[in-house]
């Protein structure tokens, strides 16, 4: 946990870095919990260490620090009985080699269980103050629903393969597994899973019948209408929820994928094998055409850009403690070059999708609006997905709506130049 919040490392990273792997599948779901909820329950947490601990103590040793707080989480959330919250805390402090702790574990462990677990008071938000400030800026009368719905945990969400099987028929396959899931209300393909499981485990995952993917995340390629015979650019391609879901559509000679990440790359292969597709895969900077270009204009172009991911804070709760004011920059400036050099490689009469998981108008409407003043043969096209909040320039979801991640939408066609 410390290496999430004070290196910057994803969850999953941390978690495949463990120093001792996990025994069973039920250790691994354990500590997974146990992570996922300190990351968004950290502040109350770190604000009751602070006041169990004196302030002498409190600052001496990082990894002491984090094991009691997910030793108070275990205590407040998990269903951890109370004899083991001191004595397995304690067991890995030892383990740790910082035998000096044992006493301090056992001693602020048991204060806590002997308070009846009561939290410090604090906002409630679980978030930075800086992230606060700028969500309600942004968002004056939602902002504390978007707090507090990027607390939730998310269903498990998945996009039934057309390719391969239907949503009905899939359903079916699930009722006959006994597991229930039921239909997505905006999206064609998606079913929620009632019950969260690994995936492996559901029928027909390495047949490639589904893939995991947010409802939100799959109104994307129905937003293209791409037709078979479509030349179709994915510029921030991987891992590629959105490359299969296109490949879906047409076929994969008329598909190109380019992502500058060489790891995420290695994930959309994977993907694309298990889902036995193929399409044209670059790994380039899709900001600079010119190093991988073949000068054939697009029908359909696909601009998923990176941004500050401030719409899934519930699915990846660390990004919290990764993003800040100062990313914001960098991130904004990628996302104009982005639209700046891709718009000139779509035909006239295509389209181009432009995608966020942030909600955060700096990355959305206000890129978008720089793409239109300096371009006079743009036409916004109007969404229609049925949710949603409509914006200058296209469509915000915000993280909770139908039980959705945050995403961003904006359609822009190409018209013939009418002036220059
Ligand atoms: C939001 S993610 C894309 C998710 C993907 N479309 C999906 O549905 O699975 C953004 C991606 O942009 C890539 N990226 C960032 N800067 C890029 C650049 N200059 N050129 C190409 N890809 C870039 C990142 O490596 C990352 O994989």
């Amino acid at each position: 946990m410390q290496k999430v919040i004070d290196q910057g490392l994803s969850i999953p990273v941390a978690i495949e870095g463990l120093p001792i792997k996990p025994k069973s599948n039920s250790d691994l779901s354990f500590i997974k919990a146990c992570i996922y909820g300190v990351l968004r329950n950290y502040f109350s947490l770190e604000k009751t260490l602070s006041s169990l601990l004196n302030s002498s103590l409190r600052a001496k040793d990082s990894d002491i620090k984090m094991l009691l707080i997910s030793a108070l989480y275990q205590a407040k959330h998990m269903n951890v009985p109370d004899h083991a919250i001191s004595s397995v805390n304690v067991e890995a402090a030892r383990y740790m080699k910082k035998k000096w702790a044992c006493g301090l574990v056992n001693a602020v462990t048991r204060n806590f269980l002997r308070s009846g677990l009561t939290l410090a008071e604090t906002d409630g938000f679980e978030h930075p103050t800086w992230l606060v400030d700028i969500i309600k800026g942004n968002w004056p009368s939602e902002w504390e629903q978007i707090l507090c719905e990027s607390n939730n945990h998310p269903p498990m969400t998945i996009r039934v393969n057309k390719r391969t099987s239907n949503r009905a028929h899939y359903l079916e396959i699930l009722r006959k597994h006994g597991i229930q899931a039921f239909p997505t209300r905006h999206s064609s393909q998606g079913c929620t899973i009632v019950k969260p499981t690994d995936v492996t485990t559901l029928p027909h995952y390495v047949d490639g019948y589904f893939s995991v993917q947010d409802e939100a995340a799959q109104l994307a390629i129905e937003l293209m209408d791409i037709k078979k015979t479509h030349s179709v650019l994915d510029a921030c391609a991987a891992p590629g929820g959105k490359t299969t879901h296109l490949l879906e559509h047409v076929d994969g000679n008329g598909a190109t994928a380019i992502d500058s990440g060489k790891k995420r790359l290695k994930k959309l292969r994977e993907n694309l094998d298990r889902l036995n597709m193929n399409c044209r895969i670059l790994h380039d900077d899709a900001t600079n055409p010119s190093s991988w270009w073949d000068g054939k204009l697009y029908d359909r172009i696909l601009v998923d850009a990176p941004c500050s991911a401030t719409g899934v804070i519930r699915r990846h709760p660390d990004i919290r403690f990764h993003r800040e004011l100062d990313n914001l920059e960098s991130l904004t400036s990628v996302q104009h070059s982005l639209l700046k050099n891709l718009w000139p490689l779509l035909k006239v009469g295509g389209k181009l999708l432009y995608v966020t998981c942030s909600i955060l108008s700096i990355e959305n409407d206000c890129t978008v609006e720089t793409l239109l003043k300096t371009n006079n043969n743009i036409e916004v096209n109007t969404i229609n997905i049925g949710c949603g909040i409509k914006t200058k320039f296209g469509m915000q979801i915000l993280p909770g709506e139908s039980n959705m991640d945050g995403f961003y939408f904006s359609l822009l066609m190409k018209n013939e130049n009418t002036h220059l």
